[in-house]
């Protein structure tokens, strides 16, 4: 798999499209969309949702309280993903979307964090965008560990992308170091 290397940023081609790792804060990208990793209430928290809409503004809470009354009244369920506009951010839209809680790995947490994935991708293809950007779905309040998080969202998004050639760009936005090189050390394996 052809890939640059850098300090902070390394990058692979999977099948059409980019697939793009960055050491950064996601509130900062300016693709289509961003991913929030949400919680089932969507009326926001702390971590990356907390920054997505304390940065993105009330728009993005606004119609965050219409899609719970009119298509998820008793919350948005784990692996499922809905879209917001993005508010004030530099990205169009938000796509929301709730990872598992780590509960030790027998609870079906790997396959709900592949959906969490896989449906943020399928709803950014359906609304016909090009770029979307991820933060590390479920590895910081939500307790799942990075080493393990990391091969599922590569080889769901790898496998996604292989499949699917409506995208341009996918990029997972590291916050830490740490981080984006736990991630960048997966990559060279899965991908
Ligand atoms: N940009 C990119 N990544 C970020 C940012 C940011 N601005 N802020 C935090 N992160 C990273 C964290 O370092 C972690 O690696 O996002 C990853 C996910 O951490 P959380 O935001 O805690 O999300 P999660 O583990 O999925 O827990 C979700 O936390 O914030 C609440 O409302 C949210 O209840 C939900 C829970």
């Amino acid at each position: 798999m052809g890939y640059v290397m850098g300090e902070n940023r390394c990058e692979f081609q999977v099948g059409k499209a980019k697939l793009r790792l960055v050491q950064g804060d996601i509130t900062e990208m300016e693709t289509d969309a961003i991913v929030n990793a949400a919680n089932p209430s969507l009326m926001g928290g702390g971590g990356v949702d907390g920054a997505i809409h304390r940065k993105g503004g009330p728009q993005i809470l606004e119609e965050c309280k219409r899609i719970r009354a009119r298509e998820w009244p008793n919350g948005l369920p784990t692996g499922k993903a809905a879209i917001t506009t993005g508010g004030k951010l530099k990205a169009k839209y938000v796509i929301h979307t709730v990872g598992p809680i780590w509960q030790g790995g027998n609870s079906g947490e790997a396959e709900l964090l592949a959906e969490a994935y896989r449906n943020s991708l399928k709803l950014a293809v359906s609304k016909g965008l090009k770029t979307i950007a991820f933060p590390s779905i479920s590895t910081g309040a939500y307790g799942y560990p990075i080493e393990k998080a990391c091969r599922v969202a590569l080889s769901t998004v790898k496998e996604f992308l292989e499949k699917e050639d409506k995208l341009d760009e996918v990029i997972l936005v590291l916050f830490g170091r740490r981080d984006f090189e736990i991630y960048r050390e997966a990559a060279k394996e899965v991908l």
